[in-house]
């Protein structure tokens, strides 16, 4: 079966802000993007503020009545008690996100979270109706020793041996190789494709139905000088973005970018 001649899959392109921002910078953000996406069709969008600023993007998004949805970037796995510093899903969902992003790598090093702790995640946001972004990738030592499918592989594993790999359905993968993120060292289009490409066969080996339907996002360095060449690929269904969605003017390029070679198929 040929995978990608026909866009089956609506692309996403989901700004990961990070450990960035202030009030002021949220609102002109906003207010740019809802002015330069106006018009533009065919792309999911959405943005992952820090926790502390979802209120405000809520609130500023439906006021310019916005399509962008909103995302978090990290959340518990309890849903309440006594767990300081913590943000349940619940309480995502009281500011309206929907995407929920999972696994990152910056998550996986700093505080040390495991596949295992990640896959809790990946199943409670899953049963509440939430939609998890999993991060999967490999360090650049993992890329010499040609281990890439490898890490993909165990990293979907740990969800998929949980229950079946149904569950991956509706859910994003975001391909985010650890030595391209922030480094301004991106994967080329064509190694970005042969990954996505193998990851998707991994998963049709379980299911044809899953691995024709799930998204799987670029990440890691993208930029407007080179998004179009990843979203030209057929198993390329969107970008995780991180430096490039702190400024309004690149962040919508980007979108637009995917808009136009998604929709030209
Ligand atoms: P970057 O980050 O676009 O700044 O490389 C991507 C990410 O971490 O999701």
């Amino acid at each position: 079966m040929n995978y990608g001649d026909i866009p089956m899959r609506r692309p996403l392109v989901m700004g990961n802000w990070k450990l960035n921002g202030n009030k002021t910078m949220v609102a002109k953000l906003i207010k740019n993007l809802a002015t330069g996406l106006n018009g533009v069709e065919g792309v999911d969008v959405a943005i992952a503020p820090p926790v502390m600023y979802l209120d405000l993007a809520e609130q500023l998004l439906g006021k310019a009545e916005s399509k962008v949805t909103l995302g978090a970037q990290n959340v518990d796995i309890h849903l309440s008690g006594a767990f300081t510093g913590d943000i349940s899903l619940e309480m995502l969902k009281d500011f309206g996100v929907t995407h929920i992003i999972i696994g990152h790598s910056e998550r996986r090093e700093y505080h040390k979270e495991s596949d295992e702790f990640i896959a809790k995640k990946f199943i409670l946001l899953k049963k509440n109706g939430l939609i998890p972004v999993l991060c999967i990738g490999e360090s650049d030592a993992q890329n010499a020793a040609n281990e890439t499918l490898a890490v993909c592989a165990r990293q979907l594993d740990a969800i998929i041996n949980i229950q079946d790999v149904r569950v991956l359905h509706g859910a994003i993968i975001a391909y985010e190789p650890i030595w391209a993120i922030g480094t301004g060292k991106a994967a080329t289009a064509k190694e970005a494709q042969r990954i996505h490409a193998a990851i998707r066969a991994y998963i049709a080996e379980k299911s044809e139905d899953v691995a024709q339907n799930v998204i799987i996002q670029y990440g890691g360095s993208v930029k407007l000088e080179n998004a179009a060449a990843y979203f030209a690929q057929p198993d390329i269904d969107g970008a995780l973005i991180g430096g490039a969605a702190l400024n309004a003017e690149s962040f919508v390029s980007i979108i637009k970018a995917a808009a136009d070679t998604k929709n030209s198929y």
